[in-house]
């Protein structure tokens, strides 16, 4: 058993990491954050002052010279990601990013290889495989609870970033067109359906710029105004997965409020259902089943009968790359996995201006 404690540094001091990471880290076991840092030095500056650490830089290059560490936690702007990620993994440091690891294929794929020939681990966002009702409907459908699955259907969508969330740093970098709603917030769907049905084998879709013209509603930029028609920000994406299965996926930033579920899978004798109470932090598993043979049919709320899980948080993703490491295996959130849904999201542009179907290649 190790008892290395893994000496790990924040890059990108915005919204999301001092939510989920920077009091987190060290909640991790063998984890203590050593540095953070970003191109904007005073929030490098108070992120280290709310960790309670002296060290904080304000570029990779500083980072990855001026301080000894072992992991990297990337939770920079989309378009930072690739460059960030691919110094970090030459320099020999272990790599959580946020998500998209890349903007293409070809990215994620010198970022697998530059891992691979340094000897180090790599995983990414999103981190739904690792909840507790993705792997209790995994186990569901492995165990045949609801026969063949023919279908799975998902949404993942909000009002904009811009929209709901207190935000001290400047929110258009979103809706500029290295970024997005789909790399944003598609992801997560994609990353739910793949991570429960496995890699699929083409995609379709249809999207629109619903809302052209978006007003700041909270934070330092309250009242602000941004073009965000550069890119679509609504999503309606569907899947094939082979073998009589398909799905949709919802995305974008124009829902304020739903009553829909998260998601929804259909098999040949019953129904997995992610149902949201609104006093709910998280989904809960509703199933069918449709046993006639047993004399049995209806919904039932399943009782837990895996390993408990204490509380969940995206933070959870280091825990993930230092399990990975200590036992020298794939991540659960491997790159490879990333891999596959960036083919998706760079192939959907491609499916809304042809108006086809494309086949993907990619596979985890
Ligand atoms: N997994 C999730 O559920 C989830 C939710 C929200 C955001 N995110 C992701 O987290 C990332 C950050 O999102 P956010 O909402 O915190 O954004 P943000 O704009 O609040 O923060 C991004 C930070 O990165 C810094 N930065 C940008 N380029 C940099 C560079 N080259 N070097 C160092 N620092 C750099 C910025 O100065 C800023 O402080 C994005 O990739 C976003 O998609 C994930």
């Amino acid at each position: 058993m190790s008892t290395k404690v893994w000496k790990v540094a924040i890059i990108g001091c915005g919204s999301f990491a001092g939510g989920q990471y920077l009091h987190r880290v060290k909640q991790m076991r063998h984890a203590e954050l050593v540095a953070v840092c970003d191109i904007l030095p005073e929030r490098a500056q108070d992120y280290a002052r709310r960790a309670g650490i002296d060290r904080w830089f304000a570029s990779i290059d500083e980072l990855l010279d001026g301080c000894e560490f072992d992991i990297l936690m990337n939770a920079t702007s989309i378009p930072a990601h690739h460059a960030i990620n691919l110094k970090a993994l030459t320099a020999g440091k272990h790599l959580f990013t946020q998500k998209p690891a890349g903007l293409t294929v070809a990215e994620v794929t010198a970022q697998i290889e530059a891992a691979a020939k340094a000897g180090v681990k790599a995983n990414s966002a999103p981190v739904h495989a690792m909840r507790h009702a993705n792997r209790m409907a995994r186990k569901m459908i492995a165990d045949g609870v609801i026969g063949r699955v023919t279908t799975i259907r998902c949404q993942v969508a909000h009002g904009g970033p811009e929209y709901f969330q207190y935000r001290d740093v400047d929110p258009s970098w979103f809706y500029g067109t290295d970024a997005g709603a789909l790399y944003d917030m598609g992801v997560h769907g994609l990353d739910y359906v793949t991570g429960l049905l496995g890699p699929a084998r083409a995609v379709a879709c249809i999207a629109a710029v619903s809302e052209p013209r978006r007003m700041v509603r909270s934070g330092a930029f309250d009242g602000s105004i941004i073009e965000s028609d550069k890119l679509p920000d609504n999503y309606l994406i569907s899947l094939d997965f082979g073998g009589g299965c398909i799905g949709d996926v919802y995305t974008g930033y124009c829902q304020r409020a739903t009553r829909l579920p998260l998601l929804e899978i259909y098999g040949t004798c019953g129904t997995i259902s992610f149902v949201k109470e609104p006093n709910e932090a998280r989904p809960h598993l509703e199933v069918y089943t449709d046993h006639p043979e047993w004399g049995i049919r209806g919904w039932t709320r399943p009782q837990d009968l895996l390993e408990p899980q204490r509380e969940f948080f995206d933070g959870m993703c280091l825990q993930d790359l230092i399990d990975a490491i200590e036992q020298d295996r794939q991540p659960v959130l491997s790159m490879e996995r990333q891999r596959h849904l960036v083919e998706i999201m760079t192939t959907i542009p491609e499916c809304i201006r042809t108006g086809r179907t494309l086949p993907l290649a990619t596979t985890f």
